[in-house]
């Protein structure tokens, strides 16, 4: 079988490849044999490649090419692993600074920061769509690119249900919600809820019966949570469920620009140092690629949302936040479900139909599904609650309306999105947020060419 993955030069491709090499130990068939690196940075490309080649012995890993023409990369994929970032990790600098020089929310995915990132995406990624239609229409194709949950539903308007998007935060919140009660992740069962990043832990259900109440009402097993620390104990039990952590971004609206602007440095302006510094010294010194790597890794993981957890005063990551298996084993075991027929039940973002009652059927939507050989079937799901639906209501039009915006170039529908995001919530203020964005990032400018 061969994987595709676009953005091959990217930092966590090798969490993806780690993955496979253990799959392979693990000797399920079929499995991966083939991975094809696909970037448009030769360098980035060179890099990640001696950082796989010294994960493992040869012998006992999948092969790997590297490529910078896409038309080959996707020519004969089994499955295509999608992880770009347009404008790089200096477009995300500007993404969160346009919004916090006006006082809002400056983030890569939530709030206007992901409608500018989104808007620059779209166009790329439906560009990609193209190509996989016309050199590998069989292939899946498994969307980690953010904004997900709009950059899926842009795509699935050209591929359909063969492209999924995948996000590690649901699942991770719902194994550490099992953990903490003492119970095996593996035999719970998450009623999680929402869109990509806005979505709420609502039941778990084990032999039987919905455990989160008892975790709800343990102060102990709380602390265990990454989550319940952050939204603290009172809320969460207000609230009767478990937001994901991006949900940090709108009940803590004000103090999270605070800490933010407080940091000094944005998330974005700290990784562009990290990553700068660690593909200049794989370029140099190729031999202590994967070193290097598995080090800034570590630092990149534990200060993962730090500015949110210092203001909450949330304290340090678990160990087994840091260990990963998040990203890379949703990836996998989408894959695996798919390619064997596996049968699972997964947290993934897939096309509405009728599962969440309230929101439009051609909507993406993050809820659990039933994975089989023709691929996933999102579950239905109870009926939310009113400030649930609301806000999945007013964010999901916001994202239609980004993605309009995206595929007819149209300034206006990019204009009406920024002013309708709960976290803008005012004209004056989108205005000046669509004019920064078009300034500061050329792809933005050049993604709205229309009126
Ligand atoms: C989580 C989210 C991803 C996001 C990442 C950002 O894993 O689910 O969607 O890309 O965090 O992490 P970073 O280290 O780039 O801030
Ligand atoms: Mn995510």
């Amino acid at each position: 079988m061969r994987l595709t993955i676009l953005g091959g030069g990217g930092f966590r491709v090798p969490l993806v490849y780690g993955a496979l090499v253990r799959d392979a130990v693990a000797g399920h068939e079929p499995r991966v044999t083939e991975v094809v690196l696909y970037d448009e940075d030769a360098t980035r490309l060179r890099a990640v490649a001696s950082v796989l080649e010294q994960m493992a012995p040869e012998a006992s890993r999948p092969a790997v090419r590297s490529t910078t023409d896409l038309d080959e990369a996707l020519t004969g994929a089994d499955f295509v692993f999608s992880a770009i970032r347009v404008g790089g990790l200096h477009g995300r600098t500007c993404d969160e600074r346009v919004a916090l020089d006006l006082g809002v929310l400056g983030q890569e995915t939530t709030g206007p920061g992901g409608i500018a990132y989104a808007l620059r995406t779209i166009p790329v990624a439906r560009a990609i769509a193209e190509r996989v239609r016309a050199c590998c229409p069989q292939a899946w194709v498994i969307n980690f690119t953010n904004p997900a949950g709009m950059v899926t539903e842009a795509m699935q308007e050209l591929l359909g249900a063969r492209v999924t998007g995948i996000c590690d935060s649901p699942i991770a919140l719902a194994r550490r919600a099992a953990r903490a009660l003492g119970l095996d992740p593996a035999r719970t069962e998450p009623d999680y809820v929402g869109l990509n990043h806005l979505g709420w832990l609502r039941g778990l259900r084990h032999a039987g019966r919905d455990v989160l109440p008892d975790l709800l009402a343990d102060d102990a097993a709380l602390g265990h949570v990454e989550e319940a620390r952050l939204f603290g104990p009172a809320w969460v039990r207000l609230l009767g469920v478990l937001p994901n952590e991006y949900l940090y971004y709108y009940y803590f609206a004000r103090e999270s620009v605070a800490a933010i602007l407080a940091g000094g440095d944005t998330r974005g302006e700290f990784l562009l140092r990290q990553q700068e510094g660690f593909y200049a010294s794989a370029a140099a010194d190729p031999g202590a690629a994967y070193r290097e790597w598995q080090q800034v890794r570590r630092e990149r993981d534990a200060t993962y949302m730090q500015e949110s957890r210092q203001e909450r005063a949330a304290g340090e990551r678990d160990e087994e936040d840091l260990q990963g298996g998040g990203y890379e084993g949703v990836a996998l075991a989408l894959m695996a479900a798919i390619a064997r027929g596996e049968r699972s039940t997964m947290i993934l973002n897939v096309c509405n139909g009728s599962a969440v009652p309230g929101l439009p059927p051609e909507a993406v939507v993050e809820v659990p599904c039933a994975v089989s050989a023709s691929g996933p079937q999102p579950l239905a799901t109870r009926p939310l609650a009113g400030d649930q639906l609301g806000l999945l209501q007013q964010v999901k039009a916001v994202e239609q309306l980004t993605i309009r915006a995206a595929v007819t170039g149209s300034r206006s529908l990019a204009l009406k999105a920024f002013a309708l995001h709960p976290l803008v919530d005012s004209f004056t203020t989108a205005q000046a947020l669509l004019d920064g964005y078009a300034q500061r990032i050329p792809e933005v400018a050049a993604a709205l060419p229309n009126g």
